[in-house]
C-alpha cells in the first residue's frame, strides 16, 4: 500500500523509511503477544510454537492498525475488487477491512482462507455489515494446497467438483490476493495452486508488494534498504511477510494465463506494489 497519510505527514522522507514504523510496530506487538500468553493466559509453553505465535502477533497487529492501513488502496484495486463476481476466494482476507469495497450482488458465494483464527470473529462481523450475510464463508486455513484443500473439502465447495480432490477443472470465478502473498509459505508453489483452484477464463485479482524492480522502472538505494530491514528481523516480527519476493514472476509461471495485467505501483518504493488481474486461458 503507499505510504498511510497520517505517516507522511509524520515523516520528511516517507517512501525509504515509512516501513521502520511499520517494524517497530511489529516489534512492540510481538513483545506483547509473548507478554500476554506468558502472563495472562498462562500458557508459556505456546510462546514455542512459532506459527500459532506469529498469527497471533499479526492478529494483534491487524486488529490495531488494519483499518489505518487499509484506508488508501493502490493503483486502480478499488475497480477491480468491485467488479468480482460469482463463487470467489480471498486469500487472506485479515478482518477484512476491504471487504466494503466488493460488491456482494454479483457475488453468489465468498470463501476467505484466513489461518489466523483471531481476525475471524472481525471477519463475520465485517461480512453480516457488508451485506454479505450467509454468502460468506470464513475458512480456517492458509493459502498453502495442504492447508487450503481440506479446508475446502470440509466446507462442501469441493466436493461436486474437481478431478481427484484437486480441482483440476477448476471451481472459482475470481480468486483475490491482497496484501497476503508476501506471506504465504512456499510461494511458487502455493500460487500454482491456486491457479489449478480457478476456472477456465477465471480471474485473479492481485495487489502484493513485491521485490523492488530496480533493475528496471525501480531504485537500487530502495532494494538495498528493502534487503536491510529483512536482515533487521521484518519476515520474523511482520508474520513472516517477506520484502523481497519475486511474486511477479510466480505468478507469471503458475500457469498460462489469457490477459496478465499486472502494473507497478510506486516502483521507487521499498514497498512497492503490482496490480492488476489475470485471467485463466481457456
Ligand atoms: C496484510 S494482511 C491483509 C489482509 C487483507 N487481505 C487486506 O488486504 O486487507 C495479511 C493476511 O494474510 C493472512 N495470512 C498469513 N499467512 C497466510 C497464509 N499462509 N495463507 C493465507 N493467509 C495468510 C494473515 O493472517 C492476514 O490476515
Amino acid at each position: 500500500m503507499p505510504s498511510p497519510p497520517w505517516i507522511q505527514n509524520l515523516l520528511p522522507f516517507p517512501r525509504l523509511l515509512w516501513p521502520s514504523l511499520l517494524l517497530a510496530t511489529g516489534i512492540y506487538h510481538f513483545i506483547m503477544t509473548v507478554l500476554e500468553t506468558i502472563f495472562l493466559d498462562r500458557q508459556p509453553a505456546k510462546v514455542l510454537n512459532l506459527t500459532q505465535i506469529r498469527y497471533k502477533v499479526f492478529a494483534r497487529l491487524w486488529t490495531y492498525n488494519g483499518a489505518a492501513m487499509s484506508q488508501e488502496m493502490p493503483g486502480p484495486l478499488g475497480a477491480l475488487v468491485s467488479s468480482c463476481r460469482g463463487r470467489v476466494l480471498d486469500v487472506g482476507p485479515g478482518s477484512r477491512e476491504l471487504l466494503g469495497r466488493f460488491n456482494p450482488e454479483g457475488i453468489t458465494a465468498m470463501y476467505g482462507a484466513e489461518p489466523a483464527v483471531d481476525l475471524h470473529e472481525g471477519l463475520l462481523n465485517n461480512a453480516r455489515k457488508t451485506g454479505f450475510g450467509e454468502k460468506y464463508h470464513a475458512l480456517l486455513c492458509g493459502g498453502e494446497p495442504e492447508s487450503l484443500i481440506p479446508a475446502l473439502h470440509k466446507s462442501g465447495v469441493l466436493a461436486s467438483s474437481g478431478t481427484g480432490g484437486m480441482a483440476e477443472d477448476g471451481i472459482f470465478d475470481e480468486i483475490c490476493c491482497l496484501r497476503v502473498l508476501c506471506g504465504v509459505p512456499r510461494p511458487r508453489e502455493t500460487i500454482k495452486g491456486l491457479y489449478i483452484l480457478l476456472k477456465p477464463r477465471g480471474r485473479m485479482v492481485i495487489c502484493e508488494h513485491v521485490v523492488n524492480p530496480w533493475r528496471t522502472e525501480g531504485s537500487i538505494t530502495a532494494r538495498a534498504i528493502q534487503f536491510v530491514y529483512e536482515v533487521l528481523g521484518w519476515s520474523f516480527f511482520l508474520g513472516g511477510c517477506g520484502m523481497q519476493r519475486h511474486t511477479r514472476e510466480y505468478l507469471r509461471e503458475a500457469g498460462e494465463w489469457e490477459t496478465f495485467e499486472l502494473q507497478y505501483v510506486q516502483p521507487k518504493n521499498v514497498v512497492p506494489y503490482v496490480v492488476g488481474e489475470l485471467i485463466k486461458k481457456r
